[in-house]
């Protein structure tokens, strides 16, 4: 493949995003007029650029990272503008990132990533049904067009100019614990006892907003964390890594050094008068650093020190659309407007005028265009480049965290994104609900993020608001372990979540299903690993792989690195569902770890019976994964052995990804590559594996089934690294 069919498209005079870092020599940089972008028919106004397609009968429209909607977005009505959007309804036009990387798919794929940090309106064949129009909110833009056969190759095109996915540690793809709010260090202390008295996997515990001093970034409180240091060692000695959150807005107080340095150097955006923005968020009044300037992003970023030197090794950072509650001001002027209604009648219009009032309160396009930032020494208002707000906040931490320890993965992730910021770090799904539809939601949210840089990424299993019942949180967690960020978040006046707060047959199987997931990490590493170091994607839909009819329209199963197919349960009170096989596969249908029921499934529809306890896993022909033990972190899993499963036709040849989880020495390729490959001879299958020399791994077990079902078995060491394997009964498992 080559890079030959990208091409750059630019109008005005395009704000720096630095989304865009690896462009081929062959692409002039200051690229065609946008005049020449022949795809769409173009309009040009002073103040906007309007691209309009019209649609082929099987046009779809892939992509467009985190939104409410599925797979193809024909039909619908989006909005990039990252938004503090707690209730990710089915009506939603944005959520909390910005991510301007569509494909049209029909004959060929098209793909577009629009570089542009104001609001783009995408009418996907809303208004007209065969009409996509593309509403930029301004015309200072750079287009890029990538072209090829396959939407799979597209997404290459795409990814392999905007730079590597941030790579978190291993132990990021450990099971994670959260909830708003574990208040005291007591309340974690609780939370690490009671999970390794469950003898549940775990390697973080999150720590909310109240760890904090009055909700003061970079400030522990001492009354509820008291010798925070002693803290974080103690628990890390257990084996618990913790994670603070860190949120945009710096809280207006005298004496708090981060406010007064702010002040004292001008590190914040600043109002039509020149003076520091102020906004309402968790710590009451704050300004928003303004990290548009190199200097405040240095200045924050090396702030995070004060949490890595107490043993902090990982970061969220959140409300950084940035969030606004309310302003000062315009709740000023919401006061005024109640005293003014106090003389009209008491009736519903004055009723629904004043919630109406109330609730435009927050995150208001008006605030968002009443602050500035500087770029390049000028001042642009914040609605112009509002989407990169939250981007260059976590780049600004990822650069602080770099200076601190050059050579240290950082756990980091962030709410509100842009194409770029996934260098930096990785993104959660934000605030949703303990709905069975935000499940499902989260099925459609990983292929598209992916899609878009993001790789590392998941939701908050189980639901951020409302209450999860137990069987909401198997199934929900039956579909997350295959996420690369696995977290159970709740939010504070919801039921208690933690897999050890339900009763005790819920417990186990959570259990069980985390302990598949720890079994798991050595696949789902090395998958993530590949995707990051070859430009594709960690988890895709069925259409990335299988170009057939069919499987444009299923969004309910997805891949996960090359050789694995899941189809998780989502509904309520399901004890089965149906899967589309594009070809023949190996069924695991798994209680836990152990491999004892596999079956061969041919090509087509099958209902599958899946009980509660059940996760099915569907292996790809002539593909295996590779498993590894379980232990109570990812660091304390058993690098020496591992068991490859693998689905035989005529042949297998894996190779399996490996490095040291911690360092960043991977880039200087110190990473270990294992290859498997069983291939047919007179004697049965015969196997054999090419350890790696730098490797720890001393024996691997190997399990195939080939497609007459029949299972075959045999261990391989250094020692004895090629082996004819033995038939097995399914039954003497
Ligand atoms: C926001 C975040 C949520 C967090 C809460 C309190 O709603 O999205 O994850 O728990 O703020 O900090």
């Amino acid at each position: 493949m080559t890079k030959n069919n990208i091409q750059l498209y630019r109008n005005g005079h395009p704000i720096e995003t630095g989304a865009v870092v690896e462009l081929p020599k062959q692409v002039e940089k200051n690229g065609r007029s946008i005049e020449a972008l022949s795809f769409f028919k173009q309009t040009i106004t002073a103040e906007t650029i309007t691209l309009s397609y019209g649609f082929e009968k099987e046009d779809m429209v892939i992509g467009l990272g985190e939104t409410v909607k599925g797979l193809n977005k024909r039909g619908s009505e989006l909005v990039a503008f990252c938004a503090d959007e707690p209730e990710h309804l089915p009506n939603k036009k944005s959520l909390y990132g910005a991510h301007n990387f569509f494909v049209v798919l029909g004959k060929v794929a098209t793909g577009f990533f629009i570089d542009f940090p104001g609001t783009i309106h995408y009418d996907i064949g809303f208004t007209h049904k065969d009409v996509f129009d593309i509403k930029i909110n301004g015309t200072d833009v750079a287009i890029y067009k990538f072209e090829a056969p396959t939407l799979k190759e597209v997404t290459h095109l795409f990814l392999s100019i905007i730079g590597q996915s941030y790579v978190p540690p291993k132990w990021g793809f450990g099971y994670q614990q959260c909830r708003w709010s574990y208040e005291t260090a007591d309340d974690i202390r609780r939370i690490g006892k009671d999970m390794r008295e469950a003898n549940i996997p775990c390697d973080t515990i999150y720590l909310d907003i109240d760890y904090m001093e009055r909700f003061k970034d970079f400030t522990t409180c001492d009354d509820k964390f008291p010798d925070f240091e002693n803290f974080v060692s103690e628990m890390k000695d257990q084996g618990f890594r913790l994670i603070p959150i860190i949120d945009a807005g710096v809280k207006i107080e005298e004496g708090y050094d981060v406010y007064e340095e702010g002040i004292r150097d001008n590190h914040f955006c600043v109002n039509d008068e020149g003076k520091p923005f102020v906004a309402a968020v968790w710590p009451g009044l704050v300004h928003f650093p303004d990290f548009f300037k190199e200097e405040t992003r240095q200045w924050f970023g090396d702030k995070y020190k004060v949490l890595t030197d107490v043993g902090i090794e990982g970061f969220w950072n959140d409300m950084n659309e940035p969030a606004i509650f309310y302003t000062p001001k315009r709740l000023k002027a919401f006061y005024d407007h109640v005293e003014k209604s106090k003389e009209k009648p008491l009736d519903i219009y004055s009723f629904f005028d004043l919630k109406g009032e109330a609730e435009s309160l927050s995150s208001s396009p008006e605030d968002y265009r009443s602050f500035y930032h500087e770029v390049g020494g000028e001042l642009v208002r914040h609605d112009k480049v509002h989407n990169l707000y939250g981007y260059f906040m976590t780049q600004s931490a990822a650069q602080g965290l770099e200076a601190i320890d050059a050579d240290k993965r950082f756990l980091l992730f962030s709410r509100a994104s842009y194409v770029g910021m996934h260098r930096y770090g990785g993104i959660w799904m934000g605030d949703n609900d303990s709905w069975w539809e935000h499940i499902e939601l989260s099925m459609k949210l990983l292929p598209a993020i992916n899609m878009c840089g993001f790789m590392y990424t998941g939701p908050d299993t189980g639901g951020f608001q409302s209450d999860a019942s137990g069987e909401l949180l198997i199934r929900w967690m039956q579909f997350s372990i295959f996420a690369p960020l696995l977290r159970n978040h709740a939010a504070l006046s919801s039921r208690d979540q933690e897999p050890f707060s339900f009763e005790e047959a819920t417990t186990e199987t959570l259990k069980n299903i985390i302990e598949l997931r720890y079994s798991l990490i050595p696949y789902l590493y090395s998958s993530y690993m590949k995707a990051a170091l070859e430009r594709s994607v960690y988890a895709a839909n069925l259409i990335m792989a299988y170009n057939d009819k069919r499987t444009r329209e299923i969004e309910d199963q997805l891949l996960i690195g090359d050789s694995l197919m899941i189809a998780p349960i989502y509904k309520q009170n399901r004890t089965g569902r149906m899967v589309y096989l594009p070809e023949d596969m190996l069924l695991w249908n798994t209680k836990g770890t152990a491999v004892d029921s596999l079956e061969v499934m041919l090509a087509g529809d099958h209902f599958v019976p899946i009980t509660l306890a059940e996760v099915p896993l569907f292996i790809r022909p002539d593909r295996g994964i590779i498993l590894g033990s379980v232990a109570e972190t990812v660091e304390q899993v058993d690098a020496t052995q591992l068991t490859f499963l693998g689905y035989m036709k005529t042949g297998i040849e894996e190779s399996y990804y490996d490095d040291d989880g911690l360092t960043k020495a991977y880039q200087q390729n110190q990473s270990q590559e294992t290859t498997i490959r069983v291939l047919q001879s007179d004697e049965g299958p015969k196997a054999s594996v090419d350890f790696d020399q730098e490797s720890e791994l001393m024996n691997v077990k190997i399990i195939i089934m080939d497609k007459t079902g029949q299972r075959y078995e045999g261990t391989l060491t250094r020692e004895a690294s090629s082996i004819c394997l033995e038939k097995v009964s399914q039954y003497d498992n």
